[in-house]
């Protein structure tokens, strides 16, 4: 369900293409990623959005993050154009939007011990002492059931599932209001995933962030969310409550993905 009336986060009109070189001879080629992309994620809302590979899903996380940058269109948060924010104002935003991503190996400093890695956007982006910044991680490092006494290891020492909760512990340390996840259970086992997405719902819960989940699977998507939007090759083609989408899908692309899922997960 829609949790609240308020707006936290909106796309209008955003445009993406990638030109590639095609060949020797020096042609280009245009891929649309995004075409008019236009998205209200409200405040607190869980928001699936999924898609099968190469329809445009982490384009458009990453333009909200403003890792890249759109062709046109405009990213609101917090009613504040940030599409585009110099460096320096984009900092500020950085903290109340966070990202974490597929493979939490690759997203953490291999060279970095554990306590390093979350002790970092602490220090960067706030004034607490390092006493306060301890404290500050045995708690979020409880909540993602992590035992402090690991933090002297490095990410390879950690299984992917414990990496996802560390990379996790990391995004909530400056009490973001926004995430974003990209695939954050793709490279996991399927048992694994479910421990993580229920993590992912019982932290949504204590920190009431919103967050746009980006998953390329209808079940996961399905799990976590409050409303899932369908992508399909850089255009929103439905949108709607997470039930609606699988009781009365309307668009024909969403029927053919959920006519895609096995049977047997059409049970819980
Ligand atoms: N840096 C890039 N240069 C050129 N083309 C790109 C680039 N990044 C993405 N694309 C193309 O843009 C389209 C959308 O890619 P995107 O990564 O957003 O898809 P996706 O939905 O996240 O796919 P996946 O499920 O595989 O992660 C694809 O056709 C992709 O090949
Ligand atoms: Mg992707």
């Amino acid at each position: 369900m829609q949790k609240s009336n308020q707006i936290i986060l909106q796309c209008i009109n955003i445009n993406k293409s990638y030109e590639l070189k095609k060949g020797f001879f020096g042609g280009k080629i245009k891929i649309d990623a995004l075409k008019n992309i236009n998205l209200n994620i409200y405040s607190n809302e869980i928001l699936g959005l999924v898609g099968e590979s190469g329809s445009g899903k982490s384009t458009l996380g990453k333009i909200i993050l403003r890792l890249i940058e759109p062709d046109s269109g405009r990213i609101i948060f917090n009613n504040q154009d940030i599409t585009k924010l110099s460096y320096r104002d984009m900092k500020k935003v950085r903290t109340k939007m966070q990202a974490v991503f597929q493979d939490p190996l690759s997203s953490l400093n291999p060279r970095m011990r554990v306590i390093d890695l979350l002790r970092e956007p602490l220090k960067i982006h706030t004034k607490m002492t390092l006493r306060e910044i301890d404290n500050e991680i045995a708690l979020t490092l409880n909540q993602v059931g992590i035992n402090i006494d690991d933090t002297y290891k490095y990410p390879h020492e950690f299984s992917g599932g414990q990496r996802q909760r560390i990379n996790l512990a990391r995004a909530l340390l400056l009490k973001p209001e926004f995430l974003v996840a990209d695939e954050p259970v793709s490279s996991l086992d399927v048992s694994i995933q479910a421990q993580i997405l229920n993590l992912f719902m019982e932290l949504q819960k204590i920190y009431r962030f919103s967050m746009l989940f980006i998953s390329h699977d209808l079940r996961v998507v399905r799990h976590i969310s409050d409303r899932i939007a369908v992508i399909s090759k850089g255009e929103i083609v439905e949108l709607g409550e997470t039930q609606k989408i699988f009781h009365q899908p309307e668009n024909e692309y969403t029927k053919k993905l959920i006519s895609s899922l096995p049977e047997k997960h059409f049970s819980h």
